[in-house]
């Protein structure tokens, strides 16, 4: 198999897509150094196999700032997929929506991140650009792509906080005055360190649940993994038509 040309990180519940890879090799992470996690949904393991004609990595299940693991850690599956060759990283993450326009059950894909853990995986001085963190000609391509199979896509901005806890609705308040569209406990120190070597990213929220204080209903992480669940398919035939990266997909598929 050629080397993978694009990594893809899947969040809580959305393991589902491992299941459209042709799959070709698997390592798990104890194998690749990594920590495991200790969380229901997220496996651990690296997939290698064919979507939609490209050669891809997935990495199934990551690890949190909030299991007490180190930046460093949390950003040590991105670096081995660099290692291995990718060129482009697609992360996934289950998220809150603050936006009333974007119902819980949709997607959203990252125009920008507010990182609100208060820390980085970048040691020294490397001084990383962040602007256009998300690629703006991929996300072109994703939004011409979910237009084709009338797929709704929203695009908004993802704070990524520590956790574990949700968030006070005082909390969900200021986050929605910064400018925030969606909250959750991922991707943001991912995508720092990858844009670090050079790779290009895009990112996706699938929106799990109205954020603290905006609906009646307790928030809870089994209703989380059984929206993600849900939501996977459509995720999976946006990727499929897009996994090659920024470039136009050909015309046909
Ligand atoms: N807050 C933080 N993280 C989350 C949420 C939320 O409401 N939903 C899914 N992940």
């Amino acid at each position: 198999m050629p080397a993978p040309v694009t990594g893809i990180v899947l969040g809580s519940g959305l393991g589902l897509l491992a299941e459209a890879v042709e799959v070709r090799r698997e390592v798990t992470f104890g194998k690749a150094g990594l920590p495991t996690s200790g969380v229901p949904g997220h496996a651990g393991k690296f997939v290698f196999g064919m979507l939609g004609g490209a050669p891809v990595v997935l990495m199934h299940g990551r690890v949190h700032l909030y299991e007490g693991h180190s930046p460093r850690q949390v950003t040590a599956g991105v670096r081995w997929m660099a290692e291995q060759g990718i060129r482009h990283l697609i992360l996934t993450n289950a998220a809150g929506s603050l936006n009333p326009h974007f119902a819980p059950g949709t997607w959203m894909m990252l125009a920008d991140h507010l990182n609100l853990t208060a820390s980085s995986p970048l040691q020294g001085a490397e001084f990383v650009d962040l602007t256009d963190a998300y690629d703006p000609r991929w996300r072109a391509g994703f939004r011409a792509a979910a237009a084709t199979q009338g797929m709704p896509l929203h695009e908004g901005v993802y704070a990524g906080l520590r956790g574990p806890h949700f968030e006070t609705s005082a909390e969900i308040r200021m986050l929605r005055t910064l400018g925030a569209d969606a909250v959750g406990m991922s991707t943001v120190l991912e995508t720092t360190q990858a844009r670090a070597l050079g790779l290009r990213v895009a990112a996706f929220s699938c929106l799990t649940n109205w954020a603290a204080g905006m609906a009646a209903a307790a928030l809870d992480h089994h209703a989380v993994l059984a929206t993600g669940m849900h939501a996977a398919p459509a995720m999976l035939r946006l990727l499929t038509a897009c996994a090659d990266g920024p470039e136009p997909p050909p015309s046909g598929r």
